[in-house]
This record gives structure tokens, sequence and C-alpha cells, in this order.
């Protein structure tokens, strides 16, 4: 669990700091889309750089899901009385269900913006925006109902990663003293600031017409 999802932390901040792009303008945004693919060229083909992310991305989700569920039932198995309600009992849950709707939601936004390309503003589709990463991220976010599920997606993501950094830094040892796990829970914190945080910052300008 906490070497995959380092691997998506990583992933996490790249692909975010890659979107705030999208506020230094169209051409800028483009061009780093288009550039993604042409990344490592001619060793590597056209695109090849987001295929090798891609497997390691989807290796990595299939080995999360699997000790999530694998921990899941160990959990079940141990213990047939339930908890009560406590602080740690309520974070499992969150860690498990906020999981799922995590992956609820990367289904989605695959559709959105990578498989299908689908712009919900009714005022924008045909070719000029869907082909357009610029313009299909602005036309998606001018929808509420669009930056509505993205905003509560971050506020799981936040949730997820305060809890599962933290837990991965001490699976690795690394809250062995008073001052280490104080740090721990810190970086959690802090992860979960910047990553949702950043990721926020888009469609927020977007909703909020800094960005057209
Ligand atoms: C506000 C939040 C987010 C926005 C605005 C956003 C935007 C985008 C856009 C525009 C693309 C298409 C890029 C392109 O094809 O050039 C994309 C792809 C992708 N995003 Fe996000 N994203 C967000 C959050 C996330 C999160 C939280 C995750 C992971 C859980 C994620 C995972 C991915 C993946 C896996 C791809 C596909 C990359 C590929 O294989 O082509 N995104 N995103």
């Amino acid at each position: 669990m906490a070497v995959t999802g380092l691997v998506f932390v990583g992933y996490l901040l790249l692909h975010m700091y890659g979107n705030l792009k999208a506020l230094s303008g169209e051409q800028a945004f483009n061009v780093y889309a288009e550039h993604l693919r042409t990344f490592g060229e001619p060793i590597l083909p056209y695109g090849g750089l987001l295929w090798i992310v891609r497997v390691v991305l989807i290796v990595s989700l299939v080995g999360h899901g699997h000790a999530a569920f694998a921990l899941w039932a160990r959990a079940g198995n141990a213990r047939r009385t339930k908890y009560a309600a406590g602080k740690a009992a309520l974070r499992t849950a969150w860690m498990r269900w906020g999981g799922v709707f995590l992956l609820l939601f990367l289904v989605w936004h695959l559709l959105h913006f990578t498989v299908v390309k689908i712009s919900p503003n009714p005022d924008a589709t045909g070719p000029d925006v869907v082909n357009n990463p610029h313009r299909l991220l602005v036309a998606s976010f001018q929808v509420w109902w669009m930056t509505l599920i993205y905003v509560l997606a971050m506020i799981a993501l936040a949730l997820h990663l305060s809890h599962g950094v933290f837990s991965a830094m001490q699976t690795l040892g690394w809250t062995n003293s008073a001052a280490s796990y104080r740090r721990a829970k810190l970086l959690g914190h802090a992860s979960a600031v910047v990553i949702a945080g950043g990721f926020l910052i888009p469609p927020l300008a977007i909703v909020f017409g800094l960005i057209q």
C-alpha cells in the first residue's frame, strides 16, 4: 500500500503542477499537453512516455487495490463484532469508502478528459473545443455541477492523502520517535493541502472568470 501510494503522490504532484499551466493561457497549456506526448522523441515513439506512465499507474492501481482489499478482508476475519465508533474506526471507514469513491472519480475523470473527451457545456461542443485541451478544460468547469464533482473529489483526495501519506511513513518505519511521528503527520496534512489545493486552483479560477 505504502509504495504504490507514494507512486500516486509523485504522479499527483506532477499532474497538479502541469494543470497550473492553465493559468498561463491557452497556448502555454496546449504546448505543455503536446509536449507530454513528444517528450523523449526520437528515442521514445510519440506518446511513449505517456504510455510508460500509464503502465506504472495501472500496475500501482492494481497493487494498491489488491492490498486494500486484502487488509479489509484480514480486518474482517480478525474481528466479527463491530468496534465502537472511535476515531480510528472512522478513519478506517473513511480510507475504505473514500478510496472506492476516488476510484469511481478516476473512471469519470478518464471518460471526461482522456477517453471520450466530453464537454458538459452545451455551448461548447465540437472538434474545436474537444481537440483543444485548454478550451475543453475551461468549457468543462464553466458548468457548475462538473466543478462540484471535482471539488468533492478533491475533498475526498485531501482526506485520503492526509492519512495515507502518514500511514505510508509509518509502514516504512519513519515514525519511530515522537519527532518523526509529528513530522509524518505534518507531511500528510501538507501533501493534502498542496495537492488537493493546487488541483482546485484552475477549476475555481475558471468558475470565477479568471481564466476564460
Ligand atoms: C481538479 C482536478 C483535476 C483536473 C482539472 C485534471 C485534469 C486533467 C486533464 C485536462 C487531463 C487530460 C490531459 C491530456 O490528455 O492532455 C487529465 C488526465 C489524467 N488525470 Fe487528471 N485532473 C485532475 C485530477 C486528477 C486526479 C486527482 C487524478 C488521480 C486520482 C488524476 C488522474 C489523471 C490521469 C490518470 C489522467 C490520464 C493521463 C493519460 O493517461 O493520458 N487527475 N487530467
